[in-house]
C-alpha cells in the first residue's frame, strides 16, 4: 500500500483521514474515516468537499473496506451508496466507475486498492498541469477574481483554478486575487482566503454581490473558476454564483476562464439543461451555523431556494483550461474540448 498525503485527504497504512473543511479556517480538525456511513455523513455536510476531493476520499475509503475484508457484494453497494452522496460534481461519479471496473477484475481487492491510489496520484498530475498551462495566461499585476475554493484543499494537489493562481504567483510574484466570499456557506470566505494567506498570496475578500460594482470600477483584470461538470457543449456548472460572474464578465468585457481536469467532462451531458443540480437544506439560507455557534436570521417558515450550482453557458467563456490544453470556442465548436 502506498502513503499518500494531500492538504486535506491522507492515506497511511491503509486507513484515511479528512481535514473537517467545516472547521476551517480556525480548526484544523482530522477525521479517521472507517465506514460508508460516516464517509456520506462528512461528503453531505461538506467536512469533504470539492469536486475531486468527494471523489478521491470515497475511493479510499472503499480501499480501505477491501483490505478489511469486505466481499464484492459489499464494496459493491458501498461504492453505489458513495456515488449518491452528492448528484452535480461528476469527478464522484468518474472515480466510482473506475472502481467499479476493478472490482470486476479476478484479484479484484488488490485492483481497488490499485485503482484507488491511482486515482489519487492522476489528480495531483492533473492539477499541475492545469496549473502551468492557465499560468500562462496570467500577466505580471493582474487583478484576478475567484469564487468559490478551488485550491489544494479540494484536490489532492494544488488545485485547479486556485492552482492556476498559486502557480502564476510563483512566477510572477504581483497578483492580487479578489475572492468572492461564496454564499451560503463561504468556501471563498473561510477557504479560499485561508490558502492564500497560507501560500503569502496578497487578497481581498469581498460579498458576493459586490463583483459588479468592482467590474465596473474597472478592478478585475480576469475572472478564473473551476468546475464540477462539463457538458459536451463546454456549458459547466459550479458553485452558485459563478454564473452572476459569467454575465457580469461579458458585459465588462473581462476574460473568464475555467480551469478543470479531464475528468470533470461528462460527453453524456450535451449541455448545461442535462446536468443535475444539487438543491441543499434551507437552514443554509436562513441563518448560519458553525464553530462560532448558530444564529436563524430568517422568520421561521420562511420559503427558501438554494440550488448547490448553477450552469454558466458556453457562449460566457473566454477558454476552457484542461489538463489536455487550453480550448477557445472555435474548438469546443468543432468537437475538440479536452483532446489532447
Ligand atoms: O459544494 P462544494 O464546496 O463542494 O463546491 C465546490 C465547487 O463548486 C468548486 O468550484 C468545484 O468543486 C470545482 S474545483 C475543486
Amino acid at each position: 500500500m502506498k502513503e499518500l498525503v494531500a492538504r486535506s485527504l491522507k492515506y497511511q497504512a491503509g486507513k484515511v483521514q479528512v481535514l473537517d473543511q467545516y472547521l476551517l479556517p480556525h480548526e484544523e480538525t482530522w477525521h479517521h474515516c472507517e465506514s460508508v456511513a460516516q464517509m456520506k455523513s462528512l461528503i453531505l455536510t461538506l467536512k469533504v468537499r470539492g469536486a475531486p476531493l468527494i471523489g478521491l476520499a470515497a475511493s479510499l475509503l472503499v480501499a480501505y473496506l477491501a483490505q478489511q475484508g469486505h466481499s464484492k457484494a459489499q464494496l459493491s453497494e458501498a461504492i453505489d451508496e458513495l456515488e449518491a452522496t452528492r448528484p452535480t460534481a461528476v469527478n464522484l461519479m468518474h472515480c466510482m466507475r473506475c472502481l467499479r471496473t476493478a472490482l470486476q477484475q479476478h484479484e479484484y481487492v488488490r485492483a481497488v486498492i490499485a485503482e484507488a491510489e491511482r486515482l489519487f496520484e492522476e489528480d495531483c498530475a492533473l492539477c499541475d498541469r492545469m496549473a502551468t498551462l492557465g499560468a500562462t495566461l496570467v500577466e505580471p499585476g493582474d487583478n484576478i477574481l475567484t469564487h468559490c475554493n478551488t485550491g489544494a484543499l479540494a484536490t489532492a494537489g494544488v488545485g485547479t483554478a486556485l492552482g492556476v493562481i498559486h502557480h502564476a504567483a510563483r512566477q510572477h510574484g504581483d497578483i492580487h486575487i479578489w475572492v468572492d466570499e461564496t454564499r451560503p456557506l463561504l468556501q471563498g470566505g473561510r477557504l479560499t482566503a485561508y490558502e492564500l494567506a497560507q501560500w503569502q498570496i496578497p487578497y481581498t475578500l469581498l460579498c458576493d454581490n459586490m463583483a459588479a460594482s468592482l467590474m465596473a470600477a474597472g478592478k478585475v483584470d480576469k475572472i478564473f473558476v473551476g468546475a464540477d461538470r462539463i457538458a459536451a457543449n463546454g456549458d459547466f456548472a459550479n458553485k452558485v454564483g459563478t454564473y452572476n460572474l459569467a454575465v457580469l464578465a461579458h458585459y465588462h468585457n473581462i476574460p473568464f476562464y475555467v480551469v478543470a481536469p479531464v475528468t470533470t467532462l461528462d460527453m453524456s451531458c450535451a449541455s448545461g439543461g442535462d446536468i443535475p443540480i444539487e438543491q441543499r437544506a434551507e437552514g443554509e439560507v436562513t441563518g448560519v451555523s458553525g464553530s462560532f455557534g448558530s444564529c436563524q436570521w430568517a422568520p421561521k417558515g420562511a420559503k427558501v431556494y438554494n440550488p448547490a450550482f448553477d450552469v454558466t453557458p458556453a457562449a460566457l467563456i473566454t477558454a476552457w483550461v484542461l489538463d489536455t490544453g487550453i480550448f477557445y470556442p472555435q474548438d469546443v465548436a468543432t468537437g475538440r474540448l479536452g483532446t489532447a
